[in-house]
């Protein structure tokens, strides 16, 4: 099986014992989106230590837990923590608590990532709508035998990240005055950062910003017909000519520097919906 139905089961049964909200819109608070929670109305907060087959974040700036509340008057459920390949987990692991927010009612996911530009025209500290992504970590979360009771075999990947989500939040943008770019993502393993070399490549093969999270968890809400808004931070430039260090720090410091417009525009966003 795909992901063990049971597990998801499991994990559904401890949660409907804390709430009973149904949520409509599932979101991943990755890097610069964690200034979200201040806008949400939460009313339940569940550790994911308390959650049976969750995995535990090991990355410092991310903590565990799963928030419910309202936003912007919707119902939804919130992911903050994630969780990465480089941690060690598998596919399954890190794609899992996706399942369970779809399993919970959510049919909309919106998920955010910090991410090194690869695009000549962008700068650290822009906000980047995925248009689309390319898969280079090295295992795909639905490998293995299929349960069909999620999602099909062979998941058809054309729109993974909504054009209408895409238009909507374009014209947010702009009312708001906010600019913002677009591009594909490329998600690579980690945990170290590119070689000049591997951004050069990166950028030939038609990507517009690098980052280690974001597309297992896209393609496990698409193979369970979840609709998709993608929002990358772009933290630091990885422009192999001119490439200055990067830490985790940076990473963070950029993110947080870019937290406050997204957490607006991602709320109008769900106003709009
Ligand atoms: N590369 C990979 N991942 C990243 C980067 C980067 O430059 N910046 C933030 N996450």
């Amino acid at each position: 099986m795909t992901q063990p139905v049971k597990q998801i089961e499991n994990t559904l049964k401890i949660i409907k014992m804390k709430t009973d909200m149904v949520p409509k819109i599932g979101i991943i608070l990755g890097t610069g989106l964690g200034r979200l929670v201040n806008n949400i109305n939460i009313s339940n907060s569940i550790s994911y230590k308390d959650l049976p087959h969750f995995p535990l974040s090991t990355v410092e700036s991310h903590e565990g837990r799963l928030i419910f509340g309202k936003l912007s008057g919707k119902s939804v459920v919130c992911m903050q923590g994630r969780f990465h390949h480089y941690e060690g987990y598998g596919m399954k692991e890190v794609t899992f608590p996706v399942r369970v927010l779809k399993k919970l009612g959510a049919n909309i996911l919106i998920v955010s990532n910090a991410a090194g530009g690869l695009n000549p025209l962008f700068e650290r500290g822009d906000v980047m709508l995925i248009t689309d992504h390319i898969n280079m970590l090295p295992e795909n979360p639905l490998r293995g035998a299929n349960d069909e009771s999620l999602g099909p075999r062979f998941p058809d990947m054309i729109e993974v990240y909504k054009r209408d989500y895409i238009k909507l939040f374009e014209k947010i943008a702009l009312e708001e005055k906010i600019p913002i770019k677009k591009g594909v993502y490329v998600s690579l393993p980690g945990p170290c950062f590119e070689t000049p070399a591997e951004y050069r490549m990166l950028r030939i093969i038609g990507a517009d910003a690098v980052g280690m999270s974001t597309v297992p968890e896209v393609i496990v809400a698409r193979h369970m017909g979840m609709e998709v808004l993608g929002i990358s931070i772009i933290t630091d430039m990885g422009l192999p000519d001119i490439l200055e260090p990067v830490s985790h720090e940076i990473v963070i410091k950029a993110a947080e520097e870019a937290e406050p417009k997204l957490a607006k525009l991602v709320t109008a966003f769900v106003k709009a919906l």
